[in-house]
């Protein structure tokens, strides 16, 4: 295969933040759209590129060797495994599908069809956070005790006419913003064993959560807060501060993961690290460093990482596993909010038939 032509399934927000990154990236390109609504037609004859308005169009015309799918949550599960069923390495944005049990299906279709499926946490692309994950690894702050993790955004009200965004099954910032937060804490501490969690729509009154606080506990070691808004003014929210999508959203100086571990502190994005010196503690004055990283583009890299998974020279950074794991932690918050009970996430697996 010398050139991957792709196409792309849903032309909305992230759709064409794919769509523009295809156009980067050597090796690739894209060669159709698929999208029902009227203006993807217009996007695609302005790309001169195909425009379908379903999948099986798309399958039938031939025209493409990988997928990657931006549709809404509900679609993922039904396109992913029609994709992988007719032989196609897909990249899927999260959340993997719209339940647990219909994720299992998904699952299920990959092993079946020993198609590779990418899951769109990008952020694992990011050199920032493999710097972070490299320093962690080589002992930089020693075993991880507790991280802290901040999400405050305001979202625009008409953010919210868009149907499938105030949908309990499909919308809220905790499966569109914080599945992100949850992917890198357990790329950091492991499999997560139980969370405690509290919702609340009180801000928007809309059917979907609008605040959230979270409580973590890991398998093997540590506990993690997450505190989220998307009704809530601040910096402190990885889209904000991390400078990832300067298309989108403005960057700033703010600190929005803080991982403290036995030896030392390391704060996100601005990779700052604190140790004691040898006998040091709370009564000595720490040091500080900054962790070396070069900044390049994560949906690039991201990019470029699925089509080395096309020609078969990469296995995915971020699996249909882990999709489902993050999804896991996602439901078990929202339970936990209900019940205002403690969820072990083996339990809640085991219920919604979900692939362990
Ligand atoms: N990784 C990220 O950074 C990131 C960011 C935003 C959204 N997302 C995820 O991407 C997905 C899309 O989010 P969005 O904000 O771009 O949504 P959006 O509403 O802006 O766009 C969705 C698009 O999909 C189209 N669509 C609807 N049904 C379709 C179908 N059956 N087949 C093909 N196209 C269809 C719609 O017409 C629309 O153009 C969601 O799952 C979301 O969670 C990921």
């Amino acid at each position: 295969m010398t050139e991957i032509r792709v196409a792309v399934v849903g032309t909305g927000v992230i759709g064409r933040t794919h769509i523009d990154t295809l156009k980067t990236v050597p090796g690739m390109v894209l060669t159709a759209v698929v999208d029902p609504s009227p203006a993807s037609k217009d996007l695609a004859a302005g790309l001169q590129i195909r425009h379908f308005t379903t999948v099986d169009d798309l399958l039938s015309a031939k025209i493409a060797d990988a997928v990657v799918v931006a549709s809404p949550n509900d679609t993922h599960v039904p396109i992913g495994c029609q994709l992988l069923e007719a032989g196609l390495p897909i990249l899927l944005e999260k959340p993997v599908a719209n339940s647990l049990a219909e994720s299992a299906q998904l699952a299920a279709a990959a092993a079946k069809t020993g198609m590779p499926v990418l899951v769109g946490h990008h952020r694992r692309h990011n050199p920032l956070i493999k710097a972070a994950k490299r320093a962690l690894e080589d002992g930089a702050i020693g075993p991880l005790v507790m991280a802290t993790v901040t999400c405050a955004v305001l979202k625009p009200d008409d953010y919210f006419d868009v149907a499938w965004r105030t949908d309990p099954e499909q919308g809220g910032p905790l499966l569109i913003n914080a599945i992100h937060d949850i992917d890198l804490l357990r790329h950091f501490f492991g499999e997560v064993a139980a969370v405690q969690g509290s919702a609340s729509n009180a801000v928007r009154g809309l059917p979907v959560e609008d605040t959230t606080a979270a409580i973590l506990t890991f398998e093997k070691a540590g506990l993690a807060t997450i505190a989220l808004s998307d009704a809530a003014v601040g910096p402190w929210a990885w889209e904000l501060s991390s400078g990832e999508n300067p298309g989108r959203f403005p960057k700033h100086d703010a600190i929005t993961h803080i991982y403290a571990g036995r030896q030392g502190g390391l704060s996100l994005p601005d990779l700052s690290h604190w140790t004691h010196g040898p006998g040091g503690n709370w009564y000595h004055a720490l040091k500080h460093g900054t962790v070396p990283f070069t900044q390049t583009d994560t949906y690039i890299a991201q990019m470029e990482h699925f089509g080395q998974i096309v020609r078969g020279k990469a296995e995915p950074l971020v699996t249909c596993t882990d999709g489902i794991r993050n999804m896991e932690v996602v439901v078990a918050i929202k339970q936990s909010s209900k019940t205002g009970r403690a969820i072990q996430i083996a339990d809640l697996a085991d219920s919604n038939g979900a692939a362990r």
